[in-house]
């Protein structure tokens, strides 16, 4: 990666500000000042700045509340993509993991991990995603065995077991252990009634507390990351 990029990247200022600081001889790669900004460096570089030991970062890992109107496609025509909300240097392959739709809000991770990405959207993972679902009507009771034993969506497609909650009249939280195209809009169908708002709150140890808001990003912490990775 080239030397400027890398410290643009870890937020010492814009490429402009940065290739300053290297001119400047600020910036010290394995003990040696570097004044070419053009300079490569890998991972077994040890760089130095105002006294910081800086690492290249290979993986990134951010956590999107993704707001209503964009989408999670790159191929943003017709819409925002949910990546133009990460306003830093996206790696190279980041995606995100599985799709909301356009006016689905929640959480949403972003990352360039495509080993965990596989891992985690695998059928096999059963990773647990938990939607806050906002109804046209109120909610019949009568689904709430037949979602828990696994609800029959568009007449043959047969959903696994799923956790339902009342919330209060028209809300209620659905919590899935898969992944199907429109999923809870189709299951709300099959319930005979119509989502008018969604949001998901959960994927797999990921839990919203209230502290990012819609629209907001930040970086998973290491814990997060683990939690991630060791998740079955
Ligand atoms: N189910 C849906 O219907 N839409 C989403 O965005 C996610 C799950």
């Amino acid at each position: 990666m080239r030397l400027d990029k890398l410290l643009a990247h870890n937020g010492f200022g814009s490429r402009k500000e940065v290739k300053r600081l290297i001119r400047d001889g600020q910036v010290l790669v394995n003990g040696e000042i570097i004044t070419d900004d053009d300079y490569h460096v890998t991972e077994l570089d040890e760089i130095e700045l105002f006294d910081l030991n800086i690492s290249i970062e290979d993986k990134q890992y951010f956590l999107l509340n993704k707001p209503k109107g964009c989408i999670c496609s790159k191929d943003a025509s017709q819409y925002p993509s949910v990546y133009e909300y990460i306003h830093e240097n996206l790696l190279p392959d980041t995606n995100a993991f599985g799709r909301l739709d356009v006016d689905t809000e929640g959480y949403l991770i972003i990352s360039n991990d495509g080993q965990l990405g596989h891992q985690l959207l695998s059928p096999k993972h059963h990773v647990i995603k938990g939607y806050r679902v906002t109804l046209r009507e109120p909610f019949n009771p009568k689904y709430i065995p037949i979602i828990e034993k696994g609800i029959t969506i568009d007449q043959n497609e047969n959903c696994e077991p799923a956790s339902i909650e009342i919330v209060d009249e028209n809300t209620v939280n659905l919590i899935l252990s898969q992944g199907k195209y429109h999923q809870v809009k189709r299951m709300m169908i099959a319930c005979e009634n119509e989502v008018v708002d969604l949001y998901r709150y959960q994927f797999g140890p990921i839990i919203d507390d209230g502290s990012l808001p819609v629209g907001e990003y930040r970086r998973l912490t290491e814990d997060e990351i683990e939690l991630l990775k060791e998740y079955k």
